[in-house]
C-alpha cells in the first residue's frame, strides 16, 4: 500500500479485515512518511474530499474509513435510508490518490458481545447538538475512537461543518492521551453559502432555494457582533431571520469556540456562532467563526 508520492486515479487498496488493515498501514510505515486518517460515512461530497486533500498534502498514506456508524443514529433518524454511494466514493477517491479505504462491516466494528461506549463530557454536554441527539456523541465518540486505535494514524482531519463533533473529538483525544493530531479542515460551501452535507440531498428544490439563509444569518449576525453590537439581540434578530425564510430553528447560538460554553461578552475569547434548523423534514447545521 505504502506510496511515496501523489499518484493520481490509481485505484485505493479497499480493507475490510482488522488484520490486513494493520499490516497495510504498517507497511506503509516502513517508509517512514505520515500516516493519516479521514473517517467519513461515505457519501462522499467536495467537503469530504477536501478533508482528503488536506491530508493527502500532509502524509505519505492516506486512509479514509467508510463507516455509517449505527451508534450514533437515534431510533426516528435516517440510517436505513442514509445515502450509500460506494462505486462513485471509490472513484472519487481513486482521483485525489487515497491509498486505502477502510470499510469495516457493522460486526467488525460491533461484534456480538460488544458492550464499551466512550461517555463524552465538556464540549459534547454543550446544550447544543446533544440537547436534540443526545445518543449522537457518545455514539460518534465510540466509532471515532475505535478507528483512531484500529488506524493508529499521526494525524486524523475533521471538518469545521460539524463544529460540535470537531471540539468533541479533539477533547477526546486530548482526555485519553490518543497518540493523534486532530486537524480541523474549513467548511466547503455551495457558491450560494449552503455547507455542502449528505443531507441536502433531502431538499426539495423550493428548500434548497430557501437552504443559503442560514449561513446569511450567520454572517450577518457576526458582523454586528465584531462590530460591537449587542449579543442578545443580535442573536435574536438572527433567530427570527432564519425562521421567517421558513425553519424551525433548534438554536442559534454564540459560544466559546473551544469549550463551546455560552458566552456573556466578546472580549478577547474565540467565538463561535452555531445553527440548526429543520426546513421541511431536512435539518441542517452551520457555523462561522466572529
Ligand atoms: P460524515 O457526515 O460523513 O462526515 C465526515 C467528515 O466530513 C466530518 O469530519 C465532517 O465534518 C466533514 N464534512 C462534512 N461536510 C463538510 C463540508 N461541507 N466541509 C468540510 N467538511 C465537511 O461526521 C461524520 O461523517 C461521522 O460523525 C464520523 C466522524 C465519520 C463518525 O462516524
Amino acid at each position: 500500500m505504502a506510496r511515496a508520492s501523489n499518484t493520481q486515479s490509481t485505484e485505493p487498496t479497499v480493507l475490510d479485515s482488522l488484520v490486513e488493515l494493520r499490516a497495510a498501514v504498517a507497511s506503509a510505515r516502513q517508509g517512514g512518511g505520515k500516516v493519516a486518517l479521514v473517517p467519513t460515512m461515505g457519501a462522499l461530497h467536495a467537503g469530504h474530499l477536501e478533508l482528503v486533500r488536506a491530508a493527502r498534502s500532509q502524509a505519505a498514506c492516506v486512509v479514509v474509513s467508510i463507516f455509517v456508524n449505527p451508534a450514533q443514529f437515534g431510533p426516528n433518524e435516517d440510517f436505513a435510508t442514509y445515502p450509500r454511494t460506494w462505486e462513485a466514493d471509490l472513484a472519487a477517491l481513486a482521483k485525489l490518490g487515497t491509498d486505502a479505504i477502510w470499510a469495516p462491516s457493522v460486526a467488525t466494528m460491533y461484534p456480538d458481545g460488544f458492550d464499551t461506549r466512550i461517555a463524552p463530557g465538556g464540549p459534547a454536554l454543550a446544550g447544543l447538538e446533544d440537547k436534540f441527539r443526545p445518543h449522537f456523541f457518545g455514539g460518534v465518540c465510540t466509532a471515532v475512537a475505535k478507528l483512531l486505535l484500529q488506524v493508529q494514524p499521526d494525524f486524523a482531519t475533521f471538518g469545521e461543518k460539524d463544529y460540535q463533533q470537531l471540539q468533541v473529538v479533539t477533547a477526546m483525544a486530548r482526555d485519553l492521551d490518543l497518540p493523534v493530531k486532530i486537524l480541523g479542515v474549513p467548511t466547503v460551501r455551495e457558491r450560494d453559502g449552503l455547507a455542502l452535507s449528505s443531507r441536502n440531498a433531502y431538499l426539495s428544490a423550493e428548500e434548497r432555494m430557501v437552504a443559503p439563509t442560514l449561513y446569511r444569518a450567520l454572517q450577518a449576525c457576526a458582523t454586528r457582533l465584531k462590530d460591537g453590537g449587542p449579543i442578545a439581540s443580535i442573536l435574536a434578530e438572527g433567530h427570527q431571520a432564519i425562521e421567517r425564510a421558513g425553519f424551525s430553528v433548534d438554536y442559534f447560538e454564540a459560544r466559546h469556540a473551544e469549550t463551546l460554553k455560552p458566552i456573556g461578552s466578546l472580549s478577547g475569547k474565540p467565538v463561535r456562532l452555531l445553527v440548526a434548523a429543520k426546513i421541511g423534514r431536512t435539518r441542517l447545521i452551520d457555523n462561522v467563526g466572529v
